[in-house]
């Protein structure tokens, strides 16, 4: 008989690892000139070693990331027209530098409240290099010494929130303790169910359970319902993992140890706007990242795009592109006709007319 195995690996540590893969993907868009971000160079593992990604991976890398801060920035202007601050809260952030774009954006202002969970092991590395980098820190307003890390998080009472959590667990003790009651005594609780809040969950529920998900957006939908204030969600993911192209994905990343229950309910991009209907949205929308190409980023761009890199492997693209999704969901507690013209507009708006 042998003795068990001492190294035993954790079931999500390649889970945690798709975030290396992210955030090296966005330097790279950033190092070819698809978008600018000064911020994430402190987030990847030795900048100046990583090499370009092939312009497939930039392309959709620069496609999500535009379709996302699209959406996020009218959330923002949205809530700056009915005169209110909003609360942004996005799981599975991992190495995303966002906050750092909206904190030094035309709309800091208008931002309540940015809060981030993931793992404890990925809010610690976090945190950790926001603790060796001013340029994170100037922006959150903090010193390096002020950034003390707890439990993989960190501990300081600003804007900005890093919080350690494993999302599959029951939203009514993580999500009822972290977010709506308060952290420190005589505190307020971090998200407030007065204002509008958005959720992001880029790339992210893939990775769990259908009912897992779900219950993270009915416990969303119940607070905001709560205080009567609009919720917004937006997901990026992969989707219709049945034809060829997905089952090669889903045996690549099996390879890897990384399966994606999450995506299995949504074979088509039909599909896709029903997790959020299904569970008390009151709207919701798909877009593949090839209709965005098509049809959601304006011809200039289209353009500029077109001259930073040779890109020949056009029918693979297409076919990646068919298989990743933004959809967005929003929930109006009160949908009288001033909150449908207000916030009923809310999503990507089409730039090419012509396609
Ligand atoms: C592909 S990365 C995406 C990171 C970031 N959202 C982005 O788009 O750049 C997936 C992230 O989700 C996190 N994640 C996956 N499942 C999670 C869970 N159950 N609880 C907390 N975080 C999770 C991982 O640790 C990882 O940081």
């Amino acid at each position: 008989m042998f003795p068990p195995r001492l190294t035993e690996r954790d079931p999500d540590a390649s889970i945690r690892e798709t975030d290396t893969d992210a955030a090296v993907a966005r330097f790279s868009a950033v190092q070819k000139g698809y978008v600018q971000d000064p911020f994430v160079r402190y987030f990847v593992p030795r900048p100046h070693l990583q090499h370009p990604r092939p312009p497939l991976i930039n392309v959709g890398t620069y496609l999500r990331g535009t379709a996302i801060d699209e959406l996020v920035d009218e959330w923002l202007v949205q809530s700056q027209s009915v005169g209110l601050q909003c609360q942004i809260v996005s799981m599975g952030a991992g190495s995303d530098t966002r906050f750092w774009r909206l904190a030094t954006g035309k709309h800091k202002d208008t931002l309540a409240r940015y809060i981030e969970i993931d793992f404890p092991e990925v809010t610690g590395k976090k945190a950790m290099a926001m603790r060796k980098s001013r340029d994170l820190n100037e922006v959150i307003g903090i010193g390096a010494t002020d950034v003390r890390m707890s439990n993989g998080g960190i501990g300081v009472q600003t804007k900005y929130q890093l919080l350690p959590a494993d999302l599959r667990q029951p939203p009514s003790t993580t999500f009822t303790k972290l977010l709506a009651t308060p952290l420190w005594e005589g505190d307020s609780p971090l998200l407030s169910p007065s204002l509008p809040t958005l959720l992001l969950f880029e790339c992210v529920l893939a990775y769990m359970e259908p009912t897992a998900s779900d219950a993270i957006l009915r416990w969303f939908v119940d607070y905001s319902s709560s205080g009567g204030s609009p919720l917004g969600a937006i997901v990026y993911e992969m989707f219709g993992l049945e034809d060829a192209f997905g089952k090669v994905m889903v045996n690549n990343l099996k390879s890897r140890n990384v399966s994606l229950p999450g995506a299995a309910p949504y074979p088509t991009v039909d599909s896709l706007p029903l997790r959020f209907l299904n569970t008390g949205f009151t709207a919701a929308r798909a877009l593949t990242l090839r209709e965005i190409w098509k049809s959601y980023i304006s011809p200039e761009e289209l353009e500029r795009i077109s001259t930073l890199e040779m890109l020949d492997e056009v029918e693979e693209l297409d076919l990646v592109l068919e298989h990743y999704a933004v959809t967005w969901g929003l929930l109006l507690p009160n949908p009288d006709a001033a909150a449908q013209s207000q916030w009923g507009g809310w999503g990507l708006k089409r730039k090419n007319p012509c396609t």
